[in-house]
């Protein structure tokens, strides 16, 4: 089983990045993961040809991958530019996108009382158009992320014990998929 996990925020301290980081190193202890880079991704144009490195590479990673794991920030009450980028660019070219059929985890750090869940809905439409079976629940919010994290760790026991319902959830949702025992 192999994990991609993917943080929509590009800002040095990112509390999603830090998030995606801690699941990372505390719940994914003895599976294969990988922490995709979407900072060099250019802006999407249909017109680009060959595909860029950096989208080439993201789709290996994508694809190479069984479980997705989000994390996005709110902006505006939506998802970032940059998260929305990297999906678009990994979906083209048509009849080759890397997402279809991916079983992913939807999470969201913010510094408002909402912990990002306005930013999740519009990611969660968006991954359905691309394929991705989403995990419905445990849905995970960490609201006022900056009272939550002591470096990349996470302090919030609900929100843990709701990261770790959620990878079991989404384990079991990849075996109904693919019947994996
Ligand atoms: C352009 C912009 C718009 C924002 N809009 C929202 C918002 O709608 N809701 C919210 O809870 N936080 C909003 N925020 C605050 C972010 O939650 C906060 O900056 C958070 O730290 C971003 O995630 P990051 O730490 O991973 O970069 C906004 C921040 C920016 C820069």
């Amino acid at each position: 089983m192999k994990f991609l996990l993917i943080s929509g925020s590009l800002r040095k301290d990112s509390y999603n990045t830090r998030l995606v980081n801690h699941v990372a190193k505390q719940w994914l202890n003895g599976y294969e993961y990988e922490i995709a880079d979407i900072s060099k991704l250019p802006i999407y144009v249909e017109d680009t040809d060959p595909l860029p490195d950096t989208v080439r590479k993201l789709k290996e990673q994508i694809k190479s991958a069984d479980i997705i794991i989000f994390s996005t920030p709110e902006y505006n009450w939506s998802t970032s530019s940059a998260l929305k980028n990297a999906i678009d660019w990994a979906s083209r070219p048509p009849g080759d996108s890397a997402w279809k059929g991916k079983i992913a985890i939807i999470m969201s750090a913010s510094t408002g009382m909402l912990g990002g869940a306005r930013a999740q809905y519009h990611l969660r439409q968006i991954l359905s158009s691309v394929d991705v079976i989403l995990v419905t629940k445990p849905e995970i919010f960490v609201s006022f992320a900056q009272d939550k994290f002591q470096g990349d760790e996470l302090k919030d026991e609900l929100a843990n014990k709701l990261i770790k319902n959620a990878i079991d959830n989404a384990i079991k949702l990849y075996r109904i998929h693919y019947k994996e025992a």
